[in-house]
């Protein structure tokens, strides 16, 4: 029996509910390749096809080692939960026990083990598997890293399987599919687009996007097309090594600073919460609010400024925004800070972002709409001055507001040039300013009150 055929008559994806599977999930499990590399649309179902392989082997291979490779915590528990639950739907006459069961693994009585990690390459590089998945590669950071720690398990005589959605014409991946299509490496292929996915429903959906979305996101998202990037200001490499896929949530004691961008459209209102260590950013928190009353949103606000006391909460005092600002200012006092929307501050803003990434001193979630905005803001060069614009994005339409409650989050104040207190200078030309202030020293508090952004 074959293991598509095992997976078929064994498994279930709900109770009463057996698994059809799709052809390219069959043709992929047919492949006896030891090497095996999927390039694929999202949502084809292969995150469920190679648990399903990993489980039916683990059922018939006594003593197999199989180990799942996810880009984040989450992600890793997340397979390994799926695995456990189609494990308690089995329909094999015979009951299966399992000896032991951890966040990480399973162990089944017959000695299989199935272990599911996050990338750290010092805690994969231990394990001698026979079987080695990797989900999601192209978006790993540490590619490389991972590659090696894995390899010695497969020189023992292991097999391993990668499989990724695009993500740019870079990293390890782009360059393992390259090679196999130029028959340069012993990969096996597998293109999996969303034509080849023929559940009415996806198509359907994907169909709908299709209508929405960029052509250029759309090839990279559903047609499996590595998309140049070279346009973007902010391109994925920049991004990728500050992405943070274990963030903690923002605590009381943290030096917090929150971004309100108010949406002037269906009530939209996108928070951040970035804590300021030293000269670094870490990204704690991003809410969104979709067609949510003002009034509800501004509770929500009042709430996480008492539960949270951050240093700061800065406002985008435009349009709809000012009312708001004033209402909250009222009721917070100056911890309420305005930041003007002009094009020359908006400019400063991204600069300042933008540089944020590349010296690496910021940290952000793995959000996919903070993500694809970023990735898709459009700069307009005008006469003498620069414009940015929302890019279309795969949330359909064009939407910069997580871009801009970042970046509010994570501005650095303008501070008028220092002067020094000179003696005998004239006095007049020193209002203003306390002589007392012989050196270049503001304290925070004197910060706080100046409540000034470019
Ligand atoms: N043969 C099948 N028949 C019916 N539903 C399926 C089949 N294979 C997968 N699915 C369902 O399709 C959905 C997507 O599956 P899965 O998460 O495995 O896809 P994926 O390609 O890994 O997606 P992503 O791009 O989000 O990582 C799930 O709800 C899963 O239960
Ligand atoms: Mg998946």
């Amino acid at each position: 029996m074959s293991i598509a055929d095992f997976i078929e008559d064994f498994f279930e994806l709900d109770p009463e509910n057996p698994i059809k599977l799709h052809e390219y999930q069959r043709n992929f499990l047919e492949s006896d390749s030891k090497f095996r590399l999927v390039l694929k649309a999202r949502q084809v179902g292969i995150t469920s096809v190679v648990a399903w392989e990993a489980l039916a082997y683990a059922l018939i291979e006594p003593h197999m080692t199989i180990l799942f490779v996810s880009a984040s915590h989450r992600q890793a528990m997340e397979i390994l939960n799926y695995v456990k639950r189609i494990m308690s739907n089995l329909r094999l006459k015979k009951e299966v026990r399992t000896l032991e069961e951890t966040k990480q693994s399973v162990v089944y009585e017959n000695g299989a083990r199935i272990i599911s990690l996050p990338n750290n390459p010092n805690t994969i590089q231990g394990i001698r598997a026979h079987r080695v998945y990797i989900d999601e590669f192209a978006i790993m950071e540490n590619d490389k890293e991972i590659l090696s720690a894995i390899l010695p398990s497969i020189s023992h005589g292991g097999s391993i399987t990668i499989f990724s959605r695009p993500w740019g014409k870079r990293g390890e991946f782009y360059r393992l599919v390259k090679e196999s299509r130029e028959k340069k490496n012993q990969f096996v292929l597998f293109e999996i687009d969303w034509t080849q996915c023929k559940h009415p429903s996806y198509q359907q959906m994907v169909g709908e996007f299709k209508e929405f979305m960029p052509p250029l996101q759309f090839a990279e998202l559903y047609s499996c097309e590595f998309v140049d990037e070279t346009k973007s200001y902010f391109p994925y490499e920049i991004m990728f090594p500050c992405i943070d896929e274990d963030m903690t949530r923002p605590r009381p004691g943290m030096k917090l600073i929150l971004g309100v961008d108010f949406g002037r459209f269906q009530n939209s209102t996108v928070i951040t919460i970035t804590e300021e260590r030293g000269d670094c950013f870490y990204v704690r928190q991003i809410k969104e609010f979709l067609g949510v009353r003002y009034t509800t949103q501004l509770n929500y606000l009042g709430k996480l400024i008492e539960e949270l006391d951050p240093k700061e909460v800065r406002v985008d005092s435009f349009g709809v925004g000012i009312r708001l600002y004033e209402e909250l200012r009222e009721k917070h006092g100056s911890k309420i800070v305005p930041v003007s929307f002009s094009n020359q501050n908006k400019n400063e803003m991204i600069t300042n972002l933008r540089i944020l990434f590349e010296d690496k001193k910021i940290r952000i979630p793995r959000d996919d709409k903070l993500i694809s905005q970023l990735h898709a803001l459009e700069r307009k060069k005008g006469a003498g001055y620069v414009r940015w614009e929302p890019g279309k994005t795969d949330d359909y339409g064009r939407h910069d507001d997580f871009v801009w409650s970042l970046t509010m989050s994570v501005v650095k104040k303008y501070r008028e040039p220092i002067r020094y207190f000179k003696l005998g200078e004239d006095e007049s030309r020193l209002r203003g300013f306390n002589k007392e202030f012989k050196h270049t020293v503001i304290s925070d508090e004197d910060e706080k009150s100046s409540n000034v952004y470019i």
